[in-house]
């Protein structure tokens, strides 16, 4: 039987992954691309640029998707072509030139992958050459880039994902329909955290022994960074410099706070201030290993005003609870990997009476004749404590977000859609703040932020 993309879309991909049309979650995409094409036979055909670690994770879980087959990779390093065609068969093509896939007709989408510094000129390329571009977190790596990235996607007409994509699970769906139901009243604040104590977690990824300048590519590779010479810990734990990278703040706050935007509607900060300091991983790195921010929302018509704190903590020893908590007037969302605790905690309506209270400290007299007004005037329901009730709620079994962000991503190319879950409006409302951290912690002062304009205020 001949496939037609109206039937895909009915019988694959997001209906039978269980996931929430895109226009459930964000504002009405700029425009609807007219014209565009997928490869013959409905098949989406992707090229991954840079397959380090997280293009592999990727790249699987896009393979997941119905009707996606992967044909080309892209890798600055040479062995990572040997092990493309180990992994994901002998007749992928792979270049070091991620130019080389830009060319070709057959290729519909492009999966970014590549350490931060490479992701606009190589987002920017794809959607100029009229690919589909998946770009990982963060979208940018300087607050600077990012209108461009938003221009040249518009104009394109193209599909685009930011690659956040804890979103697309149901815990933050969930969140985000407890939150428009008013379930905890007003958010006054959000608390957030990703901590972690151990070598790889602090991004000390093996280097293999026979890396040199030539087998990496190591020229292209510093793009418009300064020339220095080969350094294989720049090149395989870029994260630990910020050349390359966009430290504790671009790598995990960014997935705390797309997050947070996410379930409450919010387009940003106003105001963020980081500090922190390099506690323990003293090895060479340039960005710090703790991090505190802070972050002012300023008020909306949907919110009165309320602050963000942001941590990570690579030198935590002790218990390390990650979670990201939305405190509001009448409860919380306490959002632990998989699950969500609603606790919805209402205050009577009598003030109290009594306890640790000043009532002892009046005399006996007086103390009687209040304590009768007192009930006079609040009934014994008005002063009733009204307990804290919890709900619990799991992810299905077996939900991986990845593989869902990504179905998100073709679904929205079938349809010739830009209103992606995670486009680069909101992907650079969640990457500015936190590259406004970094901004602010080697400034040694706060950076204003409109996040209307998307734009750095001055003073
Ligand atoms: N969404 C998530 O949960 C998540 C998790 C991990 C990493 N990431 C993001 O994924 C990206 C990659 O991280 P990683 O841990 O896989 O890094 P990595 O170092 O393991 O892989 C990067 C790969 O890019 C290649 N590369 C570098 N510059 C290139 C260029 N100009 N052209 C082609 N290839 C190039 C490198 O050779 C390497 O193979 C980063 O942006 C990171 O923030 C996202």
């Amino acid at each position: 039987m001949k496939s037609t993309r109206r039937k895909f879309l009915q019988n694959g991909t997001l209906a039978g992954l269980g996931v929430l049309s895109a226009s459930q979650g964000l504002a009405a995409p700029f425009y609807i691309a007219k014209d565009w094409k997928i490869s013959p036979n409905d098949k989406i055909r992707l090229a991954t640029v840079g397959m380090g670690i997280q293009g592999h994770y990727d790249t699987n879980s896009a393979l997941k998707v119905p009707g996606v087959e992967l044909v080309a990779v892209a890798d600055l390093y040479t062995d990572r072509h040997i092990r493309t065609k180990e992994v994901f068969g002998k007749d992928i093509f792979t270049t070091r030139d991620y130019r080389e896939l830009l060319t070709r007709s057959d290729i519909d989408a492009v999966l970014i992958a590549t350490p931060d510094h490479w992701h606009d000129t190589i987002t920017i390329d794809s959607l100029k050459a009229g690919k589909n571009v998946y770009c990982e977190k963060p979208m940018v790596q300087q607050i600077s880039e990012g209108r461009a990235v938003i221009d040249a996607w518009k104009a394109s007409g193209k599909t685009m994902q930011v690659g956040s994509q804890s979103i697309s699970g149901s815990v933050f769906q969930e969140a985000k329909r407890l939150l428009q139901a008013g379930e905890i009243g007003q958010i006054n604040f959000i608390e957030s955290n990703s901590d972690r104590f151990n070598s790889i977690g602090a991004w000390n990824y093996t280097i293999p022994d026979d890396a040199t300048a030539e087998n990496t590519n190591w020229d292209v590779y510093l793009k418009d960074t300064p020339k220095l010479s080969f350094d294989p810990k720049r090149y395989f734990r870029w994260r630990n410099y910020k050349y390359y990278g966009t430290g504790v703040a671009g790598d995990l706050f960014v997935h705390l706070i797309t997050g947070v935007h996410y379930a409450t509607g919010s387009h940003g900060p106003n105001r963020i201030f980081a500090s922190g300091n390099l506690s323990f991983w003293k090895d060479g790195r340039d960005v710090p290993d703790v991090m505190v921010a802070i972050l002012d929302y300023p008020k909306t018509a949907q919110f009165e005003p309320f602050q963000m704190v942001l941590r990570v903590n690579f030198a935590n020893a002790g218990a390390i609870v990650n979670n990201t908590r939305i405190i509001g007037s009448e409860g919380q969302l306490d959002i632990r990997g998989n699950s969500l605790i609603l606790s919805k905690n209402k205050l009577q309506k009598a003030p109290g009476f009594g306890g640790y209270d000043s009532v002892f400290t009046f005399p006996e007299e007086k103390q009687k004749t209040m304590e009768a007004a007192y009930k006079a005037k609040y009934s014994e329901e008005d002063r009733k404590y009204i307990p804290v009730k919890e709900t619990t709620f799991k992810a299905p079994d077996g939900e991986n977000s990845s593989i869902l962000h990504f179905a998100n991503f073709f679904d929205n190319i079938r349809k010739g859609s830009q209103s992606t879950i995670e486009d680069p409006v909101f992907g650079f409302r969640a990457a500015a703040p936190v590259l406004a951290c970094n901004e602010s912690y080697f400034q040694q002062k706060p950076i204003l932020w409109d996040p209307e304009t998307m734009k750095l205020k001055k003073k």
